[in-house]
């Protein structure tokens, strides 16, 4: 009787002790552990990659009409000096970027990529003040002084490609 006993109520013990740190690391440990480099803020979801083009009717014509993908009206961001569509995908968006009026932001990049390419990545932060602080700390290059307020009416903050192995990185407050 003994013998078989033994590991029955081991068993019953260990898992009862499984319970307990499972439900106590579920109430204490946040959904995803916060880096010991930067308590104050997380890094959220990709928003969105940004593609530079020199000709926005064919870049739509590609996600929506070859791809499939669901493409928004272009838009005029004066402000920012774009024409923007978004392509909508399940997880994140492609936003196709083409320049508006002459002292667009990416007239430079498509001057050096004329066929058009990845002009940045966007990803989500929780506390974009907090993170901005963190990269001046670490000695990431900010491209302004404050946030600004980005193409989807959040502030933002644009990091230095030569500090993002040379990637241009945009925070967007989530
Ligand atoms: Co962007």
């Amino acid at each position: 009787m003994l013998p078989s006993l033994f590991p029955r109520l081991a068993l019953r013990a260990s898992s009862s002790a499984r319970r307990t740190l499972s439900a106590a690391s579920s109430s204490i440990v946040p959904r995803r552990p916060l880096s010991d480099s930067h308590p104050a803020w997380r890094l959220g979801r990709l928003n969105h990659v940004a593609v530079a083009t020199p000709d926005l009717p064919a870049s739509v014509s590609l996600y929506r009409d070859v791809l499939g993908a669901s493409v928004s009206p272009p838009e005029d961001l004066p402000a920012h000096g774009v024409t923007v569509v978004f392509v909508n995908l399940d997880n994140t968006k492609i936003e196709l970027l083409h320049p508006l009026g002459n002292k667009s932001p990416i007239a430079g990049f498509l001057a050096k990529n004329a066929s058009g390419g990845i002009h940045h990545v966007c990803i989500e932060v929780d506390d974009i003040e907090a993170a901005v602080k963190t990269m001046r700390e670490k000695k990431i290059r900010c491209l302004t002084d404050k946030t600004r307020i980005g193409a989807h009416g959040k502030p933002v903050m644009f990091l230095h490609p030569k500090d993002c192995a040379g990637v241009l990185v945009e925070l967007e407050q989530a």
